[in-house]
């Protein structure tokens, strides 16, 4: 399908909305079907533009889907507002329902459901603490979590998080020294040494976590926390060989809540069996974390929905203590997005799709791979897991060196990509905290193979070109 530019007929205006650049609409999304969108940006319209990234990686099933068109009508006649705290719903009931039956047996018994997430985080945080008030451990306190690392927007997120946009938010943070702990990153491409296997590394990085629980008292760590696979902090960099079960079994050794934040690569994004849990590549069934978080592909963009998934062993300490959750937001367990989240949910499950983007994912990383490391251009390395890949771009290929933030790379070579017809999600590859940078795809679900050499085709022709400019410029 190719991509048209049209004039805009909308009059311009001045932006209404405190997001983005303030005082600019930017591109506006004007319409979407499947795989492609519509972009309105300065006055021109672009159709068909090829969905590479859904938004910040939210679609599972297309745009414009009209089975969930009717389920959304449906659920919007069927749906009367409760209130958590005190009223349940049905739809919320089954939502959970089908989220734990999906997953490894055993592994979750229960899970709330917020409107984002780091509402989820916000949400995990508190049922940390709670469960061991419950359990008569005041004191276990602590949490471990990663250097660059994204767990959201809000401040017990940010909290935990580590990355250079928590920076000036530092004032209102959770203490860093005493509290929100932060161990390595694990990123494989940048910091295994040469000397190590990838077995070895993920040992060394599981030792320094262990000295960590260690050095801060055992008895007063509460949860370990990290992305099964980062995204918008360092691309999806796939844990090594045994890193996360051996955080697994320090979390059982020392009595440590292990939550896995799911929200981006989660929920059928990347399943090795097409179902709904990013980690069971990574661990067995019987190794899955007390408390995951999920989000994004949960709603497909069509309701704004996540959730706190939460382990037996944590159900069961709230159930024989005070068995209550105090409080909650005033849209937790929305019974009209968790019916629409529920119908999107259904429909991945029965026609497969979680299958088919793990395999289309898979496909695209080969394609990507072969055609890029095999040329001379500016990309170091191309990693992912099913739907979820990145590549990262690098001044120097044999020393990994990383461009400058004043070479601005990424902003430059975004709107290559756009105006080849290719949306993609462009962003600093954290390597330093201030230099690298990287390119996200998370396409929907529904991606067929034609689709994937599209994507394939459009982004090496604008890598090289852009590597050739660059070459020109002296930059490279
Ligand atoms: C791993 C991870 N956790 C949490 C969040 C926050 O989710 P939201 O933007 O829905 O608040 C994100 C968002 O990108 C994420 O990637």
């Amino acid at each position: 399908m190719t991509v048209s530019v049209e004039k805009s007929t909308t009059p311009s205006e001045p932006s209404y909305c405190f997001q983005a650049t303030v005082d600019n609409i930017g591109p506006q999304v004007v319409g979407g079907r499947g795989v492609r969108i519509d972009i309105e940006n300065e006055g021109k319209v672009y159709k068909n533009i090829l969905d590479g990234v859904t938004g910040a990686a939210v679609g599972a099933l297309g745009w414009g889907d009209d089975e969930i068109l009717e389920i959304i009508n449906k659920a919007a006649k069927e749906s009367t507002y409760s209130f958590a705290p005190v009223m349940s719903n049905k739809s919320s009931e089954a939502l959970a329902k089908f989220y734990i039956d999906r997953s490894p047996p055993g592994v979750f018994s229960a899970a709330l459901w917020v409107t984002s997430g780091s509402e989820s985080n916000e949400n995990a945080l508190r049922i940390i603490r709670q469960y061991y008030l419950e359990r008569g451990l005041p004191n276990k306190v602590k949490l471990i979590s990663r250097e660059s690392s994204y767990h959201g927007f809000t401040l017990g997120a940010q909290g935990i998080s580590s990355n250079p946009k928590t920076v000036p938010y530092q004032p209102y943070l959770m203490d860093q020294k005493n509290i929100a702990l932060k161990m390595p990153a694990a990123y494989a491409y940048r910091w295994k040494k040469d000397s190590e296997t990838e077995e070895q590394y993920g040992k060394r990085l599981v030792d320094i976590l262990e000295k960590m629980i260690l050095d801060n008292d055992p008895e007063t760590i509460a949860a370990v926390i990290v992305e099964t696979l980062p995204g918008s902090s360092l691309g999806t960099t796939p844990p090594p060989k045994g890193y996360l079960k051996g955080i697994r079994h320090l979390c059982t050794k020392y009595d440590i809540i292990f939550q896995l934040d799911e929200v981006m690569c989660g929920t059928g994004r990347a399943n090795p069996h097409g179902k709904l849990n990013c980690w069971e590549n990574f661990l067995d069934p019987s190794e899955g974390p007390d408390i995951q978080t999920v989000g994004k592909t949960l709603g497909s963009g069509y309701v704004t929905i996540a959730g706190v998934l939460i382990g037996p062993k944590i159900r069961n300490a709230f159930v024989n203590g005070s068995n209550t959750v105090f409080g909650g937001h005033t849209y937790s367990s929305h019974g009209f997005n968790c019916s629409v989240a529920l119908g999107v949910q259904q429909k991945i499950a029965r026609e497969n799709l979680g299958a088919n983007i793990f395999k289309m994912g898979t496909l695209l990383n080969k394609k990507l791979t072969e055609s890029l490391l095999s040329t001379d251009n500016i990309v170091g390395d191309v990693r992912g897991v099913g739907g979820f890949q990145s590549v990262e771009f690098v001044k120097n290929r044999d020393t990994k060196k990383p461009f400058g933030p004043e070479a601005n790379i990424i902003g430059r070579f975004k709107p290559l990509c756009f105006e080849n017809g290719l949306a993609i999600m462009g962003m600093p590859a954290n390597t330093n905290g201030i230099s690298g940078d990287l390119v996200l795809f998370a396409p929907s679900f529904i991606v067929t193979e034609d689709d994937i050499n599209e994507i394939v085709t459009i982004f090496v022709k604008c890598v090289n070109n852009f590597s050739k400019t660059l070459k020109q410029e002296g930059a490279w």
